[in-house]
This record gives structure tokens, sequence and C-alpha cells, in this order.
């Protein structure tokens, strides 16, 4: 089927009910699925919006397209969790149904205020010329998750955006109200992100001109900005598209950074750092979008798209597309590096627990869980100057694993899915490399559901993302070496969520 304009802008209700259970039951029958990340029941997933505590619940919804695996209409759906690991679905929440949003309820933010919870998103709204027009537009739900939204934008564009002017996060920051949106200056054409405060309680909201926070140039649009505090510490993580490499390199086509800062102060526009490094938030191949937000008890967790813009995925041809990451919590270490940590619900999908070690001379290539299921977790640490590689999910025949290739000599690991079962998005690449401490072991925690592949690094230092397509014999857990490995640590099988 083709997907001409008027396609991915017919309106929910003209597609009937057949449609959707049908594409739902192609979704639920995937050998791709996922058994605890969130996935969509049917179509496209893209943003985390949302993410948010509220009446005694974790809240998160996702960019929504469910009639097929493209960038459609879009509208928001809602998940609600008691320990950020089991999901409830609660289906639609933001349906792109007025004047404002009518080309698509597009990303953003919510926060609670008095006893509901505040909603700020985009409004995709085009003309009869197709020009876009964004509009920064609130809601508000219930404690029953009735959502009911405003009539009028809180912000329309300003002269000196263009129409690339979305995803509104909201936060209260020193006991004020704050918008930042990712923007696109008018006259420079580059990626900025805007500022806007409210002193009445959201109903006018001033415009305070764009966040400083590099003196590079961040390519010509930034989206999906967000600002979380840890330790008191600014963290800015955002979505600069075209962005040169030699600030910040990466292989996707679009990356997902962060800065750290001291201190930031959102009136006058500044984010002072002393250190302005721009940082990729995740060194593999799928995070994008990421949402950051603190929670009540000053925590700071994360969630990401698992996904990227623009890029075929082999499940499109399912008729569905993309995940959400598992929730991190984020912290600083004493030097102020940035830790993403499973969380510690996390753990209560365990079973079946299995130690592992190896302390002598081994084969080649050796086994190290021969049926591991297809959805695991396997906390593994090697020894300082050790070479070789750790096969996940590999066929009988050692010639098909997602490759994590170690060398704790220099430091390097490299996630390589160029033969992890069906190839895809060959031209940014099938592998990525990051560095870590020379001469030292190397602790990993890495998750694996089905056909997403998490990898946290030296306790959440680094992290590295995949998603990969295996074949139904890609099994088993395997060590390959030149010479001995030592190492340690446990394997075990991973519930549904
Ligand atoms: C990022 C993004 C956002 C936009 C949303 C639309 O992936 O392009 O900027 O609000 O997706 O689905």
């Amino acid at each position: 089927m083709e997907w001409t304009r008027e396609l991915r802008c017919k309106p929910y209700a003209d597609w009937g009910a057949k449609t959707l259970l049908d594409l739902q039951a192609q979704a639920a029958s995937s050998d791709y699925k996922l058994g605890y990340h969130i996935m969509p029941t049917s179509g496209l997933l893209n943003d985390p919006n949302g993410f948010s505590y509220y009446n005694g619940y974790w809240h998160v919804f996702y960019q929504s397209y469910p009639f097929g695996p493209v960038h459609g209409l879009k509208s928001w759906n809602h998940m609600r969790s008691k320990d950020l690991v089991h999901w409830e679905n609660l289906g639609l929440g933001l349906n792109p149904d007025f004047e404002y949003d009518k080309n698509g309820a597009y990303s953003g933010s919510a926060l609670q205020i008095g006893d509901k919870l505040f909603i700020m998103y985009n409004g995709n709204s085009r003309d009869e010329n197709w020009v876009r027009h964004p509009y920064q537009l609130g809601a508000w739900m219930d404690e029953n998750n009735r959502i009911e939204k405003l009539p009028e934008p809180l912000i329309t564009q300003p002269d000196h955006v263009t129409e690339h002017f979305r995803d509104p996060q909201i936060i209260k920051h020193k006991d004020e109200y704050y918008a930042i949106i990712g923007a696109q200056d008018a006259t420079q054409k580059d990626g900025r992100i805007s500022i806007y405060r409210s002193k009445d309680l959201l109903k006018n909201f001033e415009d305070l001109g764009y966040l400083h926070f590099t003196d590079e140039n961040m390519g010509y649009m930034i989206e999906c900005p967000s600002l979380v505090f840890i330790n008191d510490k600014p963290v800015l993580i955002f979505c600069p598209q075209g962005m040169d490499k030699n600030i910040c390199p990466y292989d996707n086509i679009y990356p997902n950074n962060y800065v750290i800062g001291d201190s930031v102060n959102l009136d006058a526009g500044r984010f002072e750092a002393s250190d302005k490094t721009v940082k990729n938030l995740d060194e593999g191949f799928d995070v994008y979008a990421s949402q950051a937000f603190n929670a009540p008890d000053g925590k700071a967790y994360l969630i990401s798209w698992t996904g990227l813009p623009e890029i075929e995925y082999p499940t499109d041809k399912e008729n569905w597309a993309h995940c959400l990451s598992q929730v991190k919590e984020l912290s600083l270490t004493d030097k102020g590096e940035l830790i993403q940590r499973p969380v510690k619900t996390m753990a209560d999908l365990r079973y079946d627990g299995l130690p592992l070690t190896q302390e002598q001379g081994m084969d080649h290539i050796q086994n190290l869980v021969s049926d591991t299921g297809s959805q695991y977790e396997l906390k593994l640490t090697l020894d300082a100057n050790q070479k070789g590689i750790l096969h996940l999910e590999k066929n009988g025949s050692n010639n098909q694993s997602l490759k994590l290739v170690f060398d704790t000599e220099e430091g390097s690991l490299t996630l390589d899915r160029g033969n992890s079962g069906k190839v895809f998005a060959t031209e940014f690449g099938t592998k990525r490399t990051t560095l870590v401490a020379k001469n030292a072991p190397i602790e990993l925690d890495v998750f694996v559901d089905n056909s997403i592949c998490e990898i946290f690094i030296n306790g959440g230092k680094k992290t590295m993302t995949a998603r990969f397509f295996p074949e139904k014999g890609q099994k088993s857990i395997a060590i390959e070496s030149q010479s001995d490995v030592k190492y340690r640590g446990t394997f075990w099988k991973m519930q549904s969520i």
C-alpha cells in the first residue's frame, strides 16, 4: 500500500475497527515483539511523552500512529505503572481532534500542578497550502485519566523561529513555571532551545529568548529538549539535527546528546558549565528523543525512543515499528560524570539465575549459556587485559550473532550488529565503538528482549543500545578468544511484563 499524504492524514474514525484489530493481531504475533519493553499494540511508536508521576502512578505516553509503520497522524498513547517496569496500557490519551493539532498531537511533557496533571504538547497544524503552524498547547488530566484540552494555544510561533518549533517541556524551577521548546532560528536557520516563563499559573507565557548552553552550532534543528536536575546540577538532554560530527562524533542519522552544567539561570537564558562538552547519551544505534524528569522524590529518570526517524526497520513489513527503552535512573559520579542505571525494580523480572565463572583456559569459542530463551539479563565482569568477542544470541553454526568485541587492555568495546539476523540501516554502519578505562576490568549488564539489546557498561558510565532482529536459531551466549578469558557473572531469564 502506498502511504500517500491523504492516507497518513485519514482520521482515525475512518479506518474501521477491523483494520485496527488485524494490525494488532499482526504485531502481537511477531517474532520480534518485545516481552518487557513498551511496544505499540499496532502501527508506529516514536517519542516518549509526558513522563511523570501523578496520582500514585508513573505515567508515560508515546507518540503513536496506530495504522501503519509510518509517521502518520500522531496521537498520544497512555501507559501507567506502579514500579516503572510493569506497564498498563490505557490506550489513546491525546487525540488530534481540533484545529490546533489537526495534523498531529506532537511531543510534549507533563507535570503535576495542584491535584491534576498538566500536559503541554505541540499541536501540528497545517493550512490549505500545507504550511505548518506549530502551537504549544495545554491539557489537564484528572485522577480518572480524563484529559481535557485547553481551547486556545498557550504559545504561538514567534517571529524569530521558523515552523520548526516543538516539543515543549514544562518544568517548575525556583517557584516559577518554564517551558523549554525545540526550535529553529528564523534568521540563522540553526537549532536552538527557546525558553518561556509563566508567572500567572500557565495563563500567559513570556518569551525569554534562547537558552545559551554551547558556543557550537547545533545543526539546523533541536528536537526534544529535556532539562533535569541531578544533585542540583542541570543536565540538558536534546536531539540536534545536522550537527557537525567534529563537535561530538556520531554515526546515527541524528544523535541524542547531553551537556552537564554547574547552574542554570532560565530568566537570563544562561546554562553555566565549566565543561561544555556535548556528549552522546548512548553509544549504540537506536536511542532518540529521550525524555527525563525529576520525580517528586527528586530522582531523575530517563526513557527513550529506541528507533530513529527516516530509517526502515524489519518490522515495517509486519506493519508495526519501534519500542521504548527501559526506564533508567540518572545520577552523577563524584567527578560529575553521568550515570545511567536500570531501575531497582527491573530485578523483579529475573528468574532461573545461573552463576557463570571461567578461570581457566578455554576453547576458541565456548558457550556460557546454550539456550537463553529470548528475554534475559546477563551481568558479566571481564578481567583486565583480555581480548575477545562476547556473542549474544549466537546460532548453532557460529556464523550469526550480535557481537560485543572487547579489549580490556585498550579499554574498547565494539557492538557489531552486522551479522545479527536481518540486516537494516547499513548505510549508517553496522558497528559502534566506545572507549572505557584501559587495563581494567569491564563490567557489563546486558539486557536482551527479543529484538532489543541494552548494555550498561561499568555501572552505567556508558550505555549501548541496539535493535537487532535475530533468526530463529540464535539462542546462545558464547565467548570467543584466541587465549584464556577470565570472567564471572550471572545470567537470568526475564519475565514478560
Ligand atoms: C522527534 C519528533 C518530534 C515531534 C515528534 C512527532 O522524533 O520529530 O520533534 O514532536 O517526533 O511525532
